[in-house]
């Protein structure tokens, strides 16, 4: 068995108050988003989002936050067909992740899932560069692949069959949108003993914020 307790580290990075928090959690995430890529987290849009399957199953996985609107909805984009669709059609219940290691800062938000109408999917798919948009043709998502080859030789043709036109969107291919109903920022504080603060919606654009326990 291998031990890792010795893999420990003290958080030494300045305290959270309440009173620093700003009223909106969406305006105070895109605080600590902005300052996660000021410091140089890899990837500070990475995001892990967890889904439940109709049989009780948790599954998490990453994903790249896309698009974040001043009401609090979180935009990604994936496949249709793979294992988190299928699991977000069965329960749209889904908590989001963010974990920002050189600040020591977590945030986890917890919300509803729903598909983006394929308008809104196709102008995002639109910006993407082509040899993702083909690659995004080339992915039968979640399911078996029987060798590497297979994949490499699905993405050639896909991008054989779309020389000189542009990629269209595939029909299995789209985003979603979670309206979060709860955020919870967590700042690491040494002796473990964090600062946490969860944000409540009491009303329409009215959040009540209490500090948690670590
Ligand atoms: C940094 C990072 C970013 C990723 N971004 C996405 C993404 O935006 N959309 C996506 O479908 N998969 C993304 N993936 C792959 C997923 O983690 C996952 O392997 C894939 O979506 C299949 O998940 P599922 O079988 O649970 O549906 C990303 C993985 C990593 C490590």
């Amino acid at each position: 068995m291998k031990n890792l307790a010795d893999l420990r580290r003290e958080y030494e990075k300045p305290p959270l108050h309440k009173s620093d928090l700003n009223k909106s959690p969406v305006s105070q995430f895109e605080i600590w988003l902005e300052e996660a890529k000021a410091i140089g987290e890899c990837e500070a849009n990475a995001m892990t989002l967890s889904t439940v399957s109709l049989n009780g199953e948790v599954s998490a996985r990453v994903v790249l936050l896309k698009m974040i609107s001043p009401s609090g909805t979180l935009q990604f984009y994936t496949n249709y067909g793979s294992r988190k669709s299928e699991d977000i059609e069965g329960n749209p219940r889904v908590s989001l992740n963010f974990w920002w290691p050189l600040s020591m800062r977590q945030v986890r938000i917890n919300g509803i899932a729903s598909k983006l109408s394929n308008d809104e999917s196709r102008k995002y798919f639109q910006e993407r560069p082509r040899n993702a948009q083909i690659g995004a043709w080339a992915s039968k998502q979640s399911q078996l692949l029987k060798s590497r080859e297979l994949l490499e030789d699905f993405y050639l043709r896909t991008a054989k069959r779309f020389e000189g036109k542009e990629v269209s969107m595939p029909p299995f291919w789209g985003g979603y949108e979670v309206k979060a109903k709860s955020w919870e920022f967590w700042q690491g504080q040494s002796c473990r003993l964090h600062d946490r603060f969860l944000y409540t919606e009491e009303a329409e654009t009215l959040w009540r914020i209490e500090r948690l326990f670590p």
